[in-house]
């Protein structure tokens, strides 16, 4: 009897404490249209459910229809604004810190770690990111750097000789890894810290991307671990560069050492967020890039054309240089429909900081905003055809970052990457079209989870030409 009793009063207390909560703000004047779901989890399960990447989702598509491009859920444990609005987005991009601030869920902090650029917010993010435009700034077009990149993207293809089928995601992960290890660390990936870390880092990532369940053994816990040691293995080797110095010229970690605003975590921090944020997303962006071309033989001819033009003023053997890659147009028309279609990261986590209003909706302050990238880019009234690849709808248009393509982000968070990123896919195709033809393996399509996934690791048949 006392079990029931105590059952129907705690039933009693939860109904409150929801009423309590959903009520009001189901209430709000101006708040958009849309449901909350259960007590608590609110919709976060069929908003979190995987579908390809070049479709917006069940989710996002049937409250699309019922509530139009703005609605409400219940997501990540908050009242949510949920935006597949191109104006809305862009409002919230631009207005980081003032109205909005970034704000990732518990878990994804837990697991990036405080210091993560994706995690700090004011005048700490200033100072880390500021750490990553140097980065950048040490890389930009320099011919040192692409000759670097031109031969980093030559080696992982020619590795490829005498093989008929390779699972692809995997050897896309060895291309950004080198680049990476040897831009930041000096290291090449062969030697054993650096292959220590890729082991690591695999455990991690699945981490990132799992259940956030704490318990022992569980993915997420074992990922918690794994970046705890990477960030030793990051310390030991720090704690080495500074007593010994570096033995090649132009590593970063040698920028990063002589930074006096950054404290020793930060450091360590920013290591492993290139590596999460410059290796796994440009990796990603590759098997993309394979899987669609796979299906568009026209397309890879013309790519075909273009990489032939571009060799034939050099040597067979000569790396690219950063006037080669101004020439490559209409690649660069291939990485942008590549990452239009593969909403490699779907949406931003932000939260109000105050009431705020716009195009007649309210969102209270508190409430978490979404903004996901990957609906407008699939806007039939922004992309015609939007879930056709079409490079060719890129013809005299701007690709760097519009209101409707904004894969890279936008405002105050636009991702330090991006040319990085661009120039790693065009030197890659190069490569890859030059000395191969290629067909899948067997249908496996890019899933977005929480983040995209061939189910198969894309297995691929190679061809040499
Ligand atoms: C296809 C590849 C990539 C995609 C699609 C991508 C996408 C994004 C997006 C959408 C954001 C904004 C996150 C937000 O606003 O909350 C971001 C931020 C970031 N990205 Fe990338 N990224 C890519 C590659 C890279 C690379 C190669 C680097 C390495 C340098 C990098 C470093 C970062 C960093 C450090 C941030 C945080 C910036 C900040 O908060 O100030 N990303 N990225």
């Amino acid at each position: 009897m006392v079990p029931v009793l105590l059952l129907i009063a705690l039933a009693t207390l939860a109904t409150a404490v929801v009423l309590r909560h959903f009520l009001p703000l189901l209430r709000s004047p101006g708040l958009p249209k849309g449901s909350f779901g259960w007590p608590l989890i609110g919709e976060t399960i069929a908003f979190l459910r995987p579908h390809p990447s070049n479709s917006t989702g069940g989710f996002v598509h049937d409250r699309i229809a019922r509530y139009g491009t703005v609605f409400k859920s219940h997501l990540f444990g908050a009242p949510t604004v949920v935006s597949c609005d191109e104006e809305l987005n862009h409002f919230v991009l631009h207005n980081e810190e003032r109205l909005f601030q970034c704000s990732y869920p518990g878990p994804i902090r837990t697991i990036l770690g405080e210091s993560s650029a994706l995690v700090v917010t004011g005048e700490r993010h200033r100072q880390i990111r500021a750490m990553f435009l140097a980065l950048v700034a040490s890389t930009g077009l320099k011919p040192a750097y692409v000759a670097s990149v031109s031969e980093s993207a030559r080696s992982v293809v020619a590795s490829w000789r005498g093989r008929d089928t390779v699972t692809f995601c995997e050897e896309a992960r060895k291309f950004p890894y080198k680049v990476i290890m040897e831009q930041v660390l000096g290291l090449s990936p062969d030697e054993p810290v650096a292959r220590r870390i890729l082991v690591e880092y695999q455990t991690f990532m699945k981490g990132v991307i799992s259940f956030p369940l704490t318990i022992p053994g569980t993915p997420f816990a074992r990922g918690m671990k794994a970046r705890k040691r990477i960030s030793d293995t990051m310390e030991a080797f720090i704690e080495e560069r500074k007593k010994n110095g570096s033995s090649k010229q132009g590593v970063f970690l040698d920028v990063l050492l002589a930074n006096k605003d950054l404290s020793h975590d930060d450091k360590v921090a920013f290591l492993l967020d290139s590596l999460l944020a410059g290796h796994e997303t440009t990796s990603v962006l590759l098997s993309i890039l394979i899987y669609f071309l796979a299906k568009s033989p026209n397309i890879v001819e013309q790519l075909k054309r273009e990489h032939e033009s571009v060799r034939s003023s050099k040597g067979k053997e000569e790396p690219l240089t950063p006037e080669d890659y101004r020439k490559m147009d209409y690649t660069q028309r291939v990485v942008s429909e590549a990452l239009r279609c593969g909403n490699i990261v779907k949406l931003v986590h932000r939260k109000a900081l105050q009431d705020i209003s716009f195009k007649g909706y309210v969102i209270p302050a508190g409430w978490k905003v979404l903004p996901i990238l990957g609906a407008v880019h699939l806007d039939p009234s922004h992309h015609v055809d939007p879930e056709q690849f079409n490079p060719c709808r890129w013809e005299g248009l701007n690709q760097t970052n519009s209101k409707s393509f904004t894969p890279f982000g936008g405002g105050q968070r636009l991702c330090p990457g991006s040319e990085i990123v661009k120039v790693e896919a065009a030197f890659f195709l190069h490569y890859l079209v030059l000395n191969y033809r290629w067909k899948l393996d067997g249908e496996d399509v890019p899933m977005l989870h929480q983040y995209v996934e061939f189910k198969r690791g894309l297995p691929i048949q190679l061809e040499p030409l």
